[in-house]
């Protein structure tokens, strides 16, 4: 009896609490087919396995745990933690970011580094802006923070500035609040697929001077393009505006959880301030250095860059053989992932489960769109396909099962 009622309790203490209303927990995209069908799964965000450098993890860990293991096994690691603090902030030069290694914080992915943020700059009821569409998992931890969420469109070249721009003005008019900041990803969009480009980022950085707009640049994918040379990252063009973070879950292996946040001058007391994790593992942080001191990094990802390129290349050509005519999307110059936009009317939900038992998936576009604006359709026409993980080889066929079943619904819809 007492048994029932301690759960019970717990039950309405957590739905007193869950006031989540944004974004997805990324467990929520786990699909099961049906007995007997093989999914190629294009609803997953991960890397590809096989691109892990496991063997230069496995020596580097004997090595850095026979050489230092008493401090590394301590509170606060050994010294390597300062080195691998340096070697981020020199690696961020090729950004043109300029920063020393006290300035960078090491943090448990980069999703960490946006709960540092949250904690540090919203408090409950502050407007925080987005893109539309936006990644599910930084939705979700603003909008836990208490933040009010308010998005942006976005096209081919990234976030239309001169929308927020727009609303910069209004708000001056109207004497209302400025964001606590502006969350945006300029690379190789997850899940747009589109890089913010040149002419907009010099924009959007001269607003966020102009106005005393902070940035909050989520740079995961940087390193994963296509192009020989990357573009000036905001906070290269906005360094006072700018937090700027990034991670090597998509170069090394998400398993490490290592991310990294640079902020403005001044910003870094407060952000290590808001640390209540301990610190970050100071021995994967010391196995890190040892295997980046190990190898060459730039070899690496180039090698990374054309295995990707590979795998879109391969989904790209299926989706043009074999999606509806009013299919859209933007070729992505880097990352994982194709956006997909059908024709106005469509609801991409609906014909989910027959993609799944036909051997494919994909995420609904609402997942990456604010609640608010999904209750007026947003994201109902678009999905998110994800080139980095299933087998290549079976890409090709993925799409062209998906166009099999999205022509088949284009056709009922029509009807
Ligand atoms: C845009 C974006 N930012 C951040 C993250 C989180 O990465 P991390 O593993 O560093 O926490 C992801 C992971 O998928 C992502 O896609």
């Amino acid at each position: 009896m007492h048994h029932v009622q301690n759960s019970t309790l717990l039950e309405e203490r957590l739905a007193s609490r869950n006031f989540i209303s944004e974004g997805v927990p990324a467990s929520a995209f786990t699909t099961q087919p049906p007995e007997g069908v093989t999914l190629l799964p294009l609803s997953w965000g991960l890397p590809d396995p096989d691109l892990f450098p496991v063997e230069p993890f496995a020596e580097a860990s004997g090595r850095v745990l026979r050489r230092e293991g008493r401090q590394a096994l301590q509170y606060g690691g050994s010294e390597s933690v300062g080195h691998l603090a340096e070697w981020i902030a020199q690696r961020a030069a090729k950004f043109g970011i300029l920063a020393s290694g006290d300035e960078v914080v090491v943090t448990n992915g980069s999703s960490q580094a946006m709960d540092l943020l949250a904690r540090l700059l919203i408090d409950e009821g502050d407007e925080v802006w987005v893109e539309a569409p936006s990644y599910f998992g930084a939705l979700r931890i603003f909008a836990s923070a208490g933040a009010r969420l308010r998005a942006f469109p976005t096209d081919g070249e990234g976030l239309v500035v001169e929308a927020v721009r727009e609303a910069l003005q209004e708000a001056v008019a109207q004497k209302r609040p400025f964001p606590k900041f502006f969350y945006l990803m300029p690379n190789y969009h997850n899940p747009a697929g589109c890089t913010l480009s040149r002419h907009r980022r010099e924009a959007l950085a001269d607003l966020a001077q102009m106005y005393g707009l902070l940035l909050v640049e989520d740079d995961a994918y940087g390193e994963l393009r296509f192009a020989p040379e990357p573009l000036p990252a905001l906070k290269a063009l906005a360094p006072e505006q700018t937090f700027y973070m990034s991670t090597f879950s998509k170069t090394l292996a998400p398993g490490v959880r290592i991310g990294w946040l640079i902020g403005p001058k001044g910003s870094t007391r407060w952000l290590r301030d808001q640390k209540a994790d301990g610190a970050t593992s100071g021995l994967v942080q010391a196995i890190v250095a040892e295997v980046l001191q190990g190898f060459d990094f730039d070899a690496h990802v180039r090698h990374l860059r054309e295995r990707y390129q590979e795998r879109r290349d391969v989904l790209v050509r299926g989706l043009r053989e074999a999606l509806p005519a009013e299919a859209a999307f933007v070729l992505p110059q880097g990352g994982f992932f194709v956006w997909v936009t059908l024709a106005q009317g469509v609801d991409v939900e609906h014909s989910l489960p027959q993609a799944v038992a036909s051997g494919v998936d994909f995420v609904p576009g609402g997942a990456f769109h604010l609640a608010s604006d999904r209750a007026h359709g947003a994201g109902k026409n678009s999905m998110r396909l994800c080139f980095s993980y299933a087998p290549i080889e079976h890409l090709e066929d993925g799409a062209h099962r998906l166009g099999a079943v999205l022509n088949g619904l284009s056709q009922t819809s029509a009807r």
